[in-house]
């Protein structure tokens, strides 16, 4: 074959991947308000970056007239690119070719680019939208799932693995991305469920949309399995980006600094109003979160699930760090089920990447009810405590007004390896609120009081005067620092300064038993 002949055999074949499925499903996915496979990757990475794998595989299938249908690339564009500079692995699922469904080919692909990631320490990204198992090839699908599901779970903890959902993520399949670090949706595009609306109605008699069933509201706030729920494919993949700038590229690194003009001992007089002189009266902790970190810049995950805790990231004297906050504006900032598997994954994550935590406290307990004690938040609640308990990356901590009980415990405290435990003279830290512990300590006296609202009323102020102040724990040096509340930011920078040398272990193990 002559020298151009050869030159063009293999334009024609790139083409013919480029068109992925052909013009007119491209045509039906931009109608269908969906950007194709290349197009994401375009935008996910700076440009010019991607760099193609597999781009002329095709699958190995003959039945059902498989054979007359082979399409250069199967269904899946995977390679590697670059966010900001750093490399990342990325695969893309093309629903314009078999509806993006998963064969033997293009699982051995998304496998490929998985295994050069964990050999060279870089994060893998996801984009997926499929119709899931390729029903053309049954068990041999089944298998390439499995196959990457094994390979998620290896590479949990050693490379950050993210998976965005841009249409259909069904049945088994949504297994992969549950199993990755942070899962982000598209508004009104994209659903994920294990069983989908026709085999719920069959089944429970119950009748619900995709868009109600597994849409990126249901994800976001309901079931909380998506960390993001964006407007749109473009703000999905400026999202990713953004996320990327906190993370290590592995569990080996420090995570990215990025130096602010934001000095690092401002002060913020705003701050010393920041908690209501009342002590029940609810507040935004992000009014403190904000404030404190570089550029006044909190860039939230999980914003509409368990309202009632605040998790994200931000940065301290360009430091990337994981903040967890009790928010008392929503159920005072109680500890519920979903609050505690909000944040233990986080603090998790955290850990994992060396990524130092900061944690505001202000908790008035756990959440009481039967709904919330049937539903197990007792192993719930552990898990967070088991969480904070064995991370080992920088811990700092401000105790902003309650730490009351089991709650105190749990959130970064002292006896838990806290490393720095501020608090502010706001703060209270008892066994439990004034109310309940002079009814109980004082029940008797109070039937039998002439006036029991008086003897309730001064044994209360008794009870705040001595235990609804930090003092009692920083004599014994539970807290290492009473702070003002301006003084918040400079104080945790200092800290985190002292502390990025900080070695810490676990007791060799093959893995803890934590309460799941
Ligand atoms: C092969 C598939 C496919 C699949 C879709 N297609 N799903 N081909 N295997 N699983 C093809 C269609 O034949 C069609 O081909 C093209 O993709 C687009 O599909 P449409 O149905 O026209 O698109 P739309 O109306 O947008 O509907 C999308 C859909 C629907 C809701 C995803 O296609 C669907 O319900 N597919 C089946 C989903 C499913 O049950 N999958 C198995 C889930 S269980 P043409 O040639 O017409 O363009 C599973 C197990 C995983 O995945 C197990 C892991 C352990």
């Amino acid at each position: 074959m002559p020298l151009e002949n050869r030159f063009d055999e293999l334009r024609r074949r790139n083409q013919l991947a480029d068109l992925g499925g052909g013009p007119e499903r491209i045509e039906r996915q931009h109608r269908a308000g969906k950007k194709t496979a290349r197009e994401r990757l375009e935008l996910l990475l700076d440009k010019g970056s991607f760099s193609e794998v597999d781009k002329l595989v095709v699958h190995q299938s003959h039945d059902f007239g498989m054979d007359a249908q082979r399409i250069p690339g199967d269904g899946v564009v995977a390679g590697s690119g670059r966010i900001n500079g750093r490399p990342v692995y990325v695969f893309a699922q093309d629903f314009t070719v078999f509806g993006g469904s998963l064969s033997e080919a293009y699982a051995r692909k998304i496998c490929k680019i998985m295994d050069l990631a964990m050999k060279t320490g870089v994060p893998v990204i996801g984009l997926n939208d499929s119709g899931g198992a390729r029903i053309q090839e049954g068990v041999v699908s089944l298998a390439g799932y499995a196959d990457i599901f094994l390979r998620n779970t290896l590479a949990s903890g050693v490379i950050p693995q993210i998976s965005a959902i841009m249409g259909p993520c069904a049945g088994g399949a949504v297994y992969s991305p549950a199993i990755t670090d942070f899962v982000f949706m598209v508004k009104h595009s994209s659903y994920m469920f294990v069983t989908g609306p026709d085999v719920i109605k069959a089944v429970t008699h119950e009748e619900v949309s995709f868009e109600e069933l597994g849409g990126a509201a249901t994800h976001g706030g309901t079931s909380g399995v998506a960390h993001f729920a964006a407007e749109g494919e473009d703000e999905c993949l400026a999202l990713i980006r953004e996320l990327m700038s906190f993370l290590p590229q592995n569990n080996l690194e420090d995570p990215p600094v990025r130096q602010s003009l934001d000095p690092p001992d401002r002060v913020d007089e705003e701050l010393q109003s920041a908690v209501p002189e009342q002590p029940n009266k609810p507040y935004d902790i992000k009014d403190i979160v904000r404030p404190v970190l570089d550029d006044r810049y909190f860039f939230e995950v999980q914003a509409d699930y368990a309202p009632n805790i605040v998790i994200g990231f931000g940065r301290l004297g360009g430091r990337p760090v994981g903040v967890v906050a009790n928010q008392p504006a929503h159920l005072a900032g109680c500890l519920d089920i979903s609050a505690s598997l909000k944040a233990a994954r986080f603090v998790r994550f955290c850990d994992c990447f060396n990524i130092p935590l900061v944690t505001l406290v202000d908790v008035p307990g756990f959440l009481p009810g039967t709904a919330q004690e049937y539903g197990g938040i007792i192993k719930h609640g552990a898990k967070l405590l088991y969480a904070f308990c064995e991370a080992t990356v920088p811990k700092l901590t401000v105790i902003t007004r309650k730490a009351y009980g089991g709650a105190y415990d749990v959130m970064s405290s002292k006896h838990i390896r806290g490393d720095a435990n501020f608090a502010y003279p706001t703060a209270e830290i008892a066994v439990m609120g004034p109310d309940g512990a002079v009814s109980i300590l004082y029940k008797r006296e109070m039937d039998a009081a002439a006036d029991p609202a008086a003897l309730k009323e001064a044994k209360t102020r008794e009870y705040r005067e001595k235990f609804a102040n930090p003092y009692a724990a920083a004599e014994r040096g539970y807290v290492d620092e009473v702070i003002e509340p301006r003084d918040t930011r400079r104080k945790l920078i200092q800290a985190l300064e002292v502390l990025r040398t900080k070695r810490d272990q676990n007791p060799p193990k093959k893995h803890g038993n934590i309460p799941l």
